[in-house]
C-alpha cells in the first residue's frame, strides 16, 4: 500500500460518501474505501485500476461528469500541475471539504500553502513520511480553463519557426530540453515510413518529424494525459497531423515502425525511474521493420549502449554535448 494511502485509511471514516480521490495510487485504497472514485492520468495506473474496479476510476485531464462531495488530491510533482487540479476539483465543491495528501519529500509542507487559496488549510495528520492537509471550500472558483494554461514557446528552425504548446506538469514545461534540442540536431536520414516519437511530452520531436519528413505518417505516444493533450495542442498549432497515444510503455506502440525517437524517461515523481526506458531497449525490435531505426538521447552516464546491442544491434553514437549522448542502431 502507498505510504499515502495507508494516511488517509488511519481517519477512513473522514472518507466514506462521495469522495473523489484525484491522481490517486494504483493500490488496494479504493477497495478499502468502497464508496469513493478515482481520477487518474496516468495510463499505466488507470490500466491497473480499471482492471480492478473498473467505471469507479476516470481518466484524462478534466475532472469526471459525477457529482463529488469531498475531494483527495495526491500532491503530483509539478507546483503549476497542482494549482490546476486544486482548482478544478475546488470548483466542484462549494460547501465541501478538499484534501491535500503528499510526501514530505516531495513538498507537500510547502505545497499545503497553496490551499491557502480557498481557506485556511489545516494539517490533519503526518505519518509514514507524509502529511494530510484540509480546507473547507465556502465559495467555490471557476472551472479552470486548461487550454489557457498552457504555455507556449517558438522553435527558430531551418524550415521556419515551430510553436511548441505545453500543458501544467509536462516535461520541460514552457521551454526545449537541452537533450532533445541535441536530438533535434540528428534528424538526417531516418529510414520514413512509420516514425514513433516515444515519450512525446509537449509533442516537440513527433512535430519536428512531421515537418521533416511529410510523408511519413508520425505517432507519438506518452503514459501521461496531460502530454497526450499537449501534443495534441502542439500538432494543432502548426496544423501538422499526428496520431496521439496515451498508453503506457512501447509494448502499446504501433508494430511495423521505420524508425523510433525518443528522448526516454529517467524520472518519475520523486523516484528515478529508469524502467520504461529499459523496456523500450528491450522491446524496440518487435515493433520495427527490418532495418528499422531506434535513435535517442541519454545522459552519458547511462549505459544504454551495451543494452541497444544485446537486443537491437550494433550502436553508434552519432554525438555527444553537454554530458548528453545521441545512440543509434538498427534492427538487422
Ligand atoms: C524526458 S521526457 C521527453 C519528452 C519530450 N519527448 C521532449 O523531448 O521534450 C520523457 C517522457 O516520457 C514519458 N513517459 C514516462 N514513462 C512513460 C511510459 N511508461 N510510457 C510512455 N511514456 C512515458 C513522460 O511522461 C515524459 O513526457
Amino acid at each position: 500500500m502507498d505510504p499515502r494511502s495507508e494516511v488517509l485509511l488511519r481517519q477512513a471514516d473522514l472518507f466514506q460518501g462521495d469522495l473523489l480521490l484525484a491522481g490517486l495510487p494504483a493500490d488496494d485504497l479504493l477497495a478499502q474505501l468502497p464508496t469513493a472514485h478515482g481520477w487518474s492520468w496516468h495510463a499505466g495506473e488507470q490500466h491497473t485500476l480499471l482492471t480492478r474496479f473498473g467505471e469507479r476510476s476516470h481518466f484524462g485531464t478534466q475532472a469526471p461528469e459525477r457529482a463529488f462531495s469531498a475531494a483527495v488530491l495526491f500532491l503530483p510533482k509539478s507546483r503549476e500541475l497542482t494549482a490546476y487540479l486544486l482548482q478544478a476539483l475546488a470548483a466542484r465543491l462549494g460547501g465541501g471539504l478538499l484534501y491535500l495528501v503528499g510526501e514530505k519529500r516531495a513538498g507537500i509542507e510547502r505545497a499545503a500553502k497553496q490551499l491557502a487559496v480557498y481557506g485556511k488549510p489545516r494539517k490533519l495528520d503526518s505519518a509514514r513520511h507524509c502529511q494530510l492537509w484540509q480546507v473547507s471550500i465556502d465559495q467555490a472558483p471557476a472551472v479552470p480553463d486548461l487550454d489557457a494554461l498552457a504555455q507556449r514557446y517558438e522553435l527558430q528552425l531551418a524550415d521556419g519557426p515551430l510553436q511548441v504548446l505545453s500543458l501544467p506538469g509536462v516535461f520541460s514545461h514552457g521551454r526545449l530540453d537541452r537533450g532533445s534540442a541535441l536530438l533535434l540536431e540528428h534528424l538526417d536520414g531516418l529510414p520514413g515510413g512509420h516514425l514513433l516519437d516515444f515519450g512525446c511530452g509537449a509533442g516537440v520531436l513527433g512535430a519536428v518529424l512531421k515537418r521533416r519528413y511529410p510523408d511519413s505518417c508520425v505517432s507519438l505516444l506518452d503514459v501521461d494525459a496531460f502530454a497526450a493533450a499537449s501534443s495534441r495542442l502542439t500538432l494543432a498549432a502548426n496544423g501538422l497531423e499526428g496520431e496521439v497515444i496515451c498508453a503506457d510503455g512501447i509494448a502499446a506502440a504501433p508494430s511495423e515502425l521505420t524508425a523510433i525517437l525518443s528522448n526516454p524517461p529517467f524520472h518519475q515523481g520523486v523516484h528515478t525511474h529508469y524502467q520504461a526506458s529499459e523496456d523500450l531497449l528491450r522491446q524496440a525490435r518487435e515493433h520495427l521493420n527490418k532495418g528499422g531505426e531506434l535513435r535517442l538521447v541519454a545522459n552519458s552516464f547511462l549505459t544504454y549502449p551495451p543494452l541497444i546491442e544485446i537486443h537491437l544491434g550494433p550502436c553508434r553514437t552519432l554525438g555527444k554535448a553537454d554530458g548528453f549522448s545521441i545512440y543509434s542502431a538498427r534492427r538487422g
